[in-house]
């Protein structure tokens, strides 16, 4: 296959369908702050997602489920000010869209009108129907997020592989089905079986981006922390780390230590 692919400027959720019709892969990365976005951009990642597993990653909770809207906000207003190429794609987090469809876009609103972002992504499929097209008919665009759904960790009990049963399978596949009927301009598929996620990507016209769902999807998505190795107690099998960070930036911070401890920092040439 040709590896050759158009150049995007600003990448729009009309680039993404484009992308998928071209057979070019696409590629998402969390980021939460301004510095992270800024290198995340530069790399050219054509979708940055400010994830609600900020609420791991940055606020040390066990669970996506504590995040706040007025947070996520905060998260996305960041990462906005950094990025010129990517697509950014909010997550709505739990708590301010399961009560009913008008507060599901009143979140909506509050985060692309206060952080400035393009998109926003929901956990869930028939489950979220209504608010989905309130949030779409607003003309905010939506990414959907099947398999295993972080939000709902409590009723699925542990973090691991979705949908390997018909009965779940069939659902995800329904469910995928009409995400894209309502206008969603592309799925999360995460942790589930690489041949159901490759009948998914192939079966709707939207980008289907995996994590943990194998090489037959449209795209791939990893938490930035766990790709540099910064997180490193978090080792599941679908993560490839592009570095150790954890030890190194250990290693260059333990450094420090010993410098200002023996005075060798900062030296004559480091100081006025
Ligand atoms: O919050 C997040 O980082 C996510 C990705 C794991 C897809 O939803």
């Amino acid at each position: 296959m040709s590896t050759a692919k158009k150049e995007y400027k600003r990448v729009t959720v009309k680039s993404l369908i484009e992308m998928k019709q071209n057979g070019e892969k696409i590629s998402m990365l969390t980021a939460y702050d301004y510095s992270m976005a800024k290198i995340v951009d530069a790399a050219n990642v054509d979708v940055i997602l400010v994830g609600d597993s900020a609420s791991n990653v940055m606020a040390g909770h066990e669970t996506t489920l504590p995040i706040t809207l007025d947070q996520m906000i905060y998260h996305a207003t960041s990462v906005i000010r950094a990025v010129n190429r990517a697509l950014v794609v909010v997550d709505i987090p739990f708590g301010s869209y399961q009560s009913d469809p008008k507060e599901a876009l009143r979140s909506a609103i509050r985060i692309m009108k206060e952080s400035g972002a393009h998109a926003i992504k929901i956990e869930g499929g028939i489950e979220i129907k209504e608010s989905a097209k309130r949030i779409l008919q607003a003309g905010i665009p939506v990414m959907g997020h099947l398999g295993l759904t972080p939000q709902s960790i409590y009723k699925f009990g542990t973090y691991t592989v979705r949908a390997k049963e018909e009965t779940e399978a069939e659902k995800l596949k329904e469910d995928a089905k009409l995400l894209e009927k309502l206008g969603c301009f592309g799925i999360v598929l995460e942790k589930i079986p690489a041949k159901l996620a490759q009948e998914v990507a192939e079966s709707v016209s939207i980008p289907v981006i995996g994590i943990g769902a194998g090489n037959g999807v449209d795209g791939q998505v990893l938490v930035v922390h766990d790709l540099l190795g910064m997180t490193h107690e978090f080792n599941p099998r679908f993560l490839r780390r592009y570095m150790n960070l954890y030890e190194e930036m250990g290693n260059a911070i333990s450094q420090y230590v010993t410098d200002v401890k023996t005075k060798d920092f900062p030296n004559e040439e480091e100081q006025y």
